[in-house]
């Protein structure tokens, strides 16, 4: 299965959510500003976003990445998780206007309820905060917790549908790939680059792809 995790966190329950996901699916799991190139997505069928609610800009930057990779990718799969503390209802509605811009992949959405650390809280977020405060009349303490089943479960349902989805065909079978684990770049050939032209990283943090 060639997959790929993707995550857009700010305080880091987005990237554990992820790298539980990429665990149980024995895979990659990059931040979503990592710069690999178009041609490196191109690499898998799967892809899973992962992002953290942030009021109005939820989402905004999954559209930019599937908008600025539409077209290039390879993927025919892909599975967008949001992890947020309220949002629960809004969230098939986030996931509408993505489905649209995913199309014609199979398309597939999960919730998870995180948590807020605020004592990580920049002043804009805490502004923009204040006013959910005042929506939704919770209080702004620290709220939420990340439940690590909650993870396990949503990474083994994931695990579980991509075994039910469709296998495309491997337009390149018989090429040897090499993986960056650090950035996420992708090399094309019989041998690992000396290293890495991206991040600059030796041959050894290379991985072959199966
Ligand atoms: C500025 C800001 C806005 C947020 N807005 C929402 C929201 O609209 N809905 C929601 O369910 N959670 C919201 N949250 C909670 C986050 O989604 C939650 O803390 C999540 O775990 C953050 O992921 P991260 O730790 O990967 O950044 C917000 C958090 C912040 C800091």
């Amino acid at each position: 299965m060639r997959c790929m995790v993707t995550y857009d966190t700010h305080h880091g329950s987005a990237r554990r959510l992820a790298q539980i996901i990429a665990d149980r699916l024995g895979c990659l799991c990059v931040d979503v500003d990592t710069p690999f190139q178009a041609e490196d997505a191109g690499a898998y069928d799967n892809l899973i976003l992962v992002f953290g609610f942030r009021g109005p800009y939820t989402a905004q930057l999954t559209k930019l990445f599937i908008g600025n990779m539409k077209g290039k990718l390879n993927y025919k799969n892909l599975i967008v998780v949001g992890e947020g503390l309220f949002s629960e209802k809004e969230f098939p509605g986030v996931a509408e206007g993505i489905r649209q811009m995913a199309e014609p992949y199979t398309f597939n959405t999960f919730f998870m309820k995180g948590q807020l650390r605020v004592d990580t809280l920049t002043p804009e977020e805490q502004a923009l905060l204040g006013k959910f405060s005042e929506l939704t009349g919770m209080q702004i303490t620290d709220m939420g917790k990340f439940k690590e089943e909650d993870a396990q479960e949503i990474a083994g349902k994931i695990h579980d549908l991509l075994s039910t989805l469709p296998v495309p065909e491997d337009p390149d079978a018989g090429v040897t790939r090499w993986i960056c684990t650090v950035c996420g770049y992708v090399h094309t050939g019989d041998d690992p680059p000396e290293k890495c032209p991206l991040c600059g990283q030796p041959s050894t943090v290379f991985k072959k792809m199966e």
